[in-house]
């Protein structure tokens, strides 16, 4: 089996319903040889990181910025997990109000850093939530998860 892994933080649920629609995905009825687990950022530590073959990572936008408990989640990790998972691939989802970039590219600096292979476009949701986002993250976690079976990344 691969291993993929779902880390999201969400205050009033937007973020969240991205990341189930992911998960959905990702556990589409085709797709039989990769597990997935969904952490909430705050449950979530090194072993979760060290566990899986992919990740993907859902955070709101903050004051142009990540979400402070998802860059807690990264303080966190990096020691524990530093030189171990260079090149597997991850993704972005960022709920926004009206921008997201800044969230983006701090995470994309992360990303770099630890280093993962963003091996998929991000997905940003500015404003409501409406069902082509849900189809549009529902999608990326088939991508990633199938892409984790074929071994593509
Ligand atoms: C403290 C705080 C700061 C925010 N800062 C931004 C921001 O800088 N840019 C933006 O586009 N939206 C910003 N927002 C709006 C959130 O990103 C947006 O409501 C998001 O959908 C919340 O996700 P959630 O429902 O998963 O908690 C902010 C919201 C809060 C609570």
């Amino acid at each position: 089996m691969k291993h993929l892994l779902i880390v999201y933080h969400s205050q009033s649920g937007k973020t969240a319903a991205m990341a189930h629609a992911v998960r959905r995905g990702a556990m589409h009825p085709d797709i039989e040889s990769v597990e997935v687990r969904m952490r909430a950022v705050a449950d979530a530590g090194p072993l979760d990181l060290l566990w899986c073959d992919a990740v993907i990572f859902a955070t709101p936008e903050n004051f142009g910025y990540m979400a402070g408990a998802m860059k807690d989640f990264f303080d966190r990790t990096f020691y524990p997990c530093q030189g171990r998972l260079e090149g597997v691939p991850c993704a972005v989802v960022v709920g926004a109000g009206n921008d997201g970039t800044g969230a983006l590219g701090a995470l994309r600096r992360i990303v770099r850093g630890f280093p993962l292979n963003e091996a998929q476009e991000p997905i940003i949701c500015r404003g409501q939530i409406d069902e082509n986002v849900i189809a549009r993250c529902e999608a990326l976690g088939t991508t990633m998860a199938a892409g984790l079976e074929i071994g593509v990344f």
